[in-house]
């Protein structure tokens, strides 16, 4: 089976062709066109430039992928589209396109959770960390941390979602993009952030693993002792406004940090720790009440090797019957070859139950479309 899929939910227009077969994903090709540049200065996304840009992308995009890949209606057997949630003028156009394609060729489609996407990003050209390859078992823990969500997700079966902790402000990438403009330091802040988190620890002698430590040492006598907000909260959900508050009351305390590239560095690295620390103690506790076998990491903030690292070292340590699955490279942040993934599930089951609406007309993008 061959899947036509499109995302535009936020500032990424993506657009990809996933091959299945036997239940293994092989991505033909996926192109992501970023917006970065363009909602840079405002340092956030513009929804209203958002959905001009893909507006202005989507359809040369499209035209160059469809005629490169020598993709026709007579070998494609399904259009996926993210659906919601997002920015709405952003979903509509990636959803219009969609169903514009479902219409000319007559195929089936259908849309998606972007949630769901993420999590199924998982089963691209998988990577285990804790064991070789093999199917991903159930029940299934998800950590999803993008610049929209953190989340806990508990799945006994394909499709099948229970959020079990979510964060009740901020998510964990807004929070690193909230952290990298009050530094001065661009959009989106999570890859500037961790870079230069990155380079402080391997410039200086750090703590060593175990955790969760909660203090540490800052060189030159400095300790920012940013707080671990809910990290001993009796739930599993999440809380990062404070966090970023916290590292704000920092900033305006002590007012050189602006000026001095060594206290900026590890004030990046003291908040980004705070982060991991939080959503790996959330996360090995979620799995010591639910007791997965397989515990995922979905969402650009996975992008984030420190975050990948440490997760993976806590599951080795502590919950060493549970499998870690990554996603590949490249399929962290949001790209549309993981909404051909969770696509394919969803119009299998629903083919199975004999639910499958055929009909094009039906699928509305939705900005607040719920998971569960
Ligand atoms: O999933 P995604 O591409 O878009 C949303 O669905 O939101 O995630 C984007 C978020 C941004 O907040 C970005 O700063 C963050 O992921 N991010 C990272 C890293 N790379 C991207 N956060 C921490 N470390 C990274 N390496
Ligand atoms: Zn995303």
């Amino acid at each position: 089976m061959r899947i036509l899929s499109v995302e535009t939910s936020c500032d990424d227009t993506a657009v990809a062709l996933v091959n299945v077969s036997r239940n293994r994903f092989s991505v033909i090709d996926s192109l992501v066109s970023s917006q970065t540049k363009v909602h840079a200065p405002f340092g956030g996304v513009v929804p209203n430039l958002a959905a001009r840009e893909h507006l202005k992308n989507l359809p040369v995009m499209l035209r160059g992928f469809l005629k490169k890949n020598k993709i026709s209606s007579g070998n494609i057997d399904l259009i996926a589209v993210t659906q919601g949630p997002g920015l709405i003028p952003a979903l509509l156009i990636g959803t219009n396109a969609a169903k514009a394609l479902a219409y000319a060729w007559k195929k089936p489609l259908v849309g998606v959770h972007h949630i769901s996407g993420h999590i199924y990003a998982n089963f691209i050209d998988r990577l285990s960390l804790t064991s070789d390859v093999g199917e991903i078992r159930f029940p299934v823990l998800a950590l999803i941390v993008s610049g929209g969500h953190t989340e806990l997700i508990l799945m006994k079966k394909h499709l099948d979602y229970k959020i079990v902790g979510q964060t009740l402000d901020d998510a964990a990438g807004e929070a690193f993009d909230k952290v990298a403009k009050m530094l001065g330091l661009g959009y989106p802040g999570g890859p500037i952030v961790s870079a230069i988190a990155d380079k402080f620890r391997k410039s200086f002698k750090v703590r060593p693993f175990p955790f969760p430590t909660i203090h540490r040492e800052i060189p030159q006598g400095q300790t920012f002792q940013l707080p671990r907000p809910m990290i001993n909260s009796k739930n599993l959900d999440f809380s990062f406004s404070g966090l970023k508050t916290a590292v704000l009351y920092t900033i305006r305390d002590n007012p050189k940090i602006l000026k001095s590239v060594k206290l900026k560095s590890a004030l990046c690295y003291d908040f980004q720790q705070a982060v991991i620390d939080v959503l790996v103690h959330k996360t090995v506790q979620a799995a010591k009440k639910y007791k997965p076998k397989t515990i995922l990491l979905g969402g650009g903030v996975s992008a984030n090797k420190e975050l990948r690292k440490q997760l993976g070292e806590a599951i080795k340590r502590l919950l060493p019957n549970s499998q870690y699955q990554l996603p590949a490279a490249g399929y962290s942040l949001d790209n549309a070859a993981m909404i051909a993934v969770a696509g394919h599930y969803q119009y299998k089951l629903a083919k199975n139950k004999n639910k499958f609406d055929n009909n094009w007309k039906n699928l509305e993008a939705d900005a607040n479309l719920k998971l569960v």
